[in-house]
């Protein structure tokens, strides 16, 4: 874990909006994470979850810590609660510099496995909800006089793994084209858009995700044994990679793909990440 630095932190004073800031379980999921080290670095974190329980946990461990956060229960799916997560945000903080893109569902299965009202599901979260909070969100990011987003995507999105997931694949896929989309019309205005790419990460997401059908200490064994570096990912590396893209440090780097993932692209013999 990062030590705390807030006033020398690497987003010392900027307005983070973090969505999907909770967590389905205990322990650091992505996006719980990466409010922490918002907050930690300096940044001023507003964690919006549809689960209002799982924002406020992120907000009382924010503020645990001596850091500046607020909660806003918003189900993003929604344009409505998507604009007003904006309004929020800037009734909160007075405006906005980050914005940070975390959430996201899935859905095991190749095509003929998958049902229409599935892959809709799917696609209304992940890709969807990204839309509606990314068109709230830029006019008050170049406003406010430029600003960074990072979405978060996965590996699956750029090659095949184990298992289909062709919902959670297509859909986080036209999220990277999103993502470059947004980081082509705004380019000369001032904000930036990036995404991260994680690999094999053991969150609490995955264990929620197994648990129910495969003993979880297998599972994560078999995860890390695919990882050329041999062992998962946590959410703390995807946290940083996202702080990276969102600070200052990348004011140079718009539509690009991160990955996260200890080696496991270059092991899949992929060269678009
Ligand atoms: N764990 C991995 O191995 C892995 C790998 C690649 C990518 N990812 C990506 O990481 C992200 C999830 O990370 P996490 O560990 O924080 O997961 P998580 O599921 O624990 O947390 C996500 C939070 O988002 C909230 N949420 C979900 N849908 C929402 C909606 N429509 N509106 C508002 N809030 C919503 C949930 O309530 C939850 O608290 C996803 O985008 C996923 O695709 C994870």
């Amino acid at each position: 874990m990062t030590a705390v630095l807030r006033g020398a932190g690497r987003v010392a004073g900027k307005r983070v909006a973090v969505i999907g800031a909770g967590s389905v379980g205990p322990g650091w999921g992505n996006g719980k994470a990466a409010a922490v080290l918002y907050a930690r670095e300096g940044g001023q974190v507003l964690a919006v979850d549809r689960d209002g329980k799982a924002a406020d946990e992120t907000v009382e461990l924010i503020r645990s810590e001596g850091g500046s956060a607020c909660g806003f229960a918003g189900e993003m799916t929604d344009p409505e609660a998507a604009r007003s997560t904006i309004e929020a945000m800037i009734g909160a903080f007075g405006g906005l510099d980050i914005l940070h893109f975390n959430v996201g569902i899935s859905t095991r299965g190749g095509i003929e496995a998958t049902s229409y009202e599935d892959w809709r599901k799917v696609f209304s979260v992940n890709l969807d909800a990204a839309f509606h909070i990314t068109k709230a969100a830029l006019p008050v990011l170049e406003r406010d006089g430029g600003g960074a987003i990072v979405f978060i995507t996965t590996l699956a999105a750029h090659l095949n793994g184990p298992y289909p997931y062709v919902g959670y694949e297509t859909s986080k896929a036209a999220l990277s084209r999103l993502s470059r989309s947004i980081a082509i019309e705004y380019a000369a205005r001032g904000v930036r858009s990036n995404t991260v790419v994680p690999g094999m990460i053991d969150t609490p997401h995955v264990h929620a995700h197994v648990a129910t059908s495969t003993d979880a200490g297998a599972v994560a064994s078999a995860r890390a044994a695919q990882v050329p570096m041999k062992r998962q990912g946590t959410g703390w590396d995807v946290a940083e990679a996202a702080l990276f893209l969102a600070s200052d440090a990348a004011g140079f780097i718009t539509g690009a793909d991160l990955p996260v993932d200890g080696g496991m692209s270059i092991l899949m013999g992929n060269a678009s990440v």
